[in-house]
């Protein structure tokens, strides 16, 4: 199974962004978390931003959308060019036109969920994603604590991922460290964003002790 790490930029120098996407060039995307202070109470950055990156980064971005009406917004990310495009299925309101809409401008689609909500009313759906985002902390800040209790939901999700022969990536995020890889690649991720893992310490190293760990879990 193929193993994906994606940096997230929440934990890098925003000073200094574009000289931190040339140091994890051993990534297999960039994740950049978008945050409007109504879905989460943290703020970081919007489209401009995302625009520019996707002009500069050797690494395809990975956009994580923490917003209310992602209906409105997320067609935008896809437009500027981002390999793949996620919202929460808490805040969207048509999540399969949205889903189809990101595809036909050539994004990956991807659905994420809180840890509270419950993935059974989206397993139906899941033909229309391209991922399922299993958020593993209270989305809002870095540098949290993994919460294992969300590791049967994404089993679940696995679960009925392999019994309906997709093949959705099954992404985690959210306290993710050299600790905590295996035990949700057990779970069935196949692809870890690390904030903090990555960025405190020399990135491609973190990289290469991250697929380590879960090679060798
Ligand atoms: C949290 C964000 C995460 C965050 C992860 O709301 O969605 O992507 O950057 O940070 P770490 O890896 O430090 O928990
Ligand atoms: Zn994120």
């Amino acid at each position: 199974m193929a193993t994906r790490i994606n940096p997230s930029i929440l934990a890098a120098d925003f000073a200094n962004l574009e000289r931190e996407l040339g140091r994890i060039g051993t990534a297999d995307l960039v994740h950049v978390d978008i945050m409007d202070n109504h879905f989460v109470p943290n703020l970081t950055f919007g489209l401009p931003m995302v625009q520019r990156l996707q002009q500069v980064s050797p690494v395809p971005l990975d956009v994580h959308l923490m917003i209310d009406d992602p209906d409105r917004w997320a067609p935008g990310y896809a437009e500027a060019g981002a390999a793949s495009v996620t919202f929460h299925a808490e805040a969207v309101n048509e999540p399969v036109a949205l889903a189809r809409h990101l595809r036909q401008i050539g994004a990956r689609a991807g659905i994420a969920l809180k840890p509270g909500t419950d993935a059974a009313p989206y397993l139906d759906l899941l033909p229309e994603f391209d991922q399922v985002l299993i958020m593993t902390v209270e989305p809002g800040f870095g540098g949290q604590s993994f919460i294992s209790e969300t590791m049967p939901k994404l089993r679940r999700v696995a679960d009925a991922v392999e019994a309906a022969g997709l093949d959705v990536w099954l992404q985690v995020d959210g306290g993710i460290t050299v600790d905590t890889i295996g035990i949700a690649a057990e779970a069935g991720a196949d692809t870890f964003v690390a904030g903090s893992a990555v960025f405190r310490g020399v990135p491609e190293e973190r990289i290469t002790e991250l697929r380590a760990a879960v090679a060798s879990h």
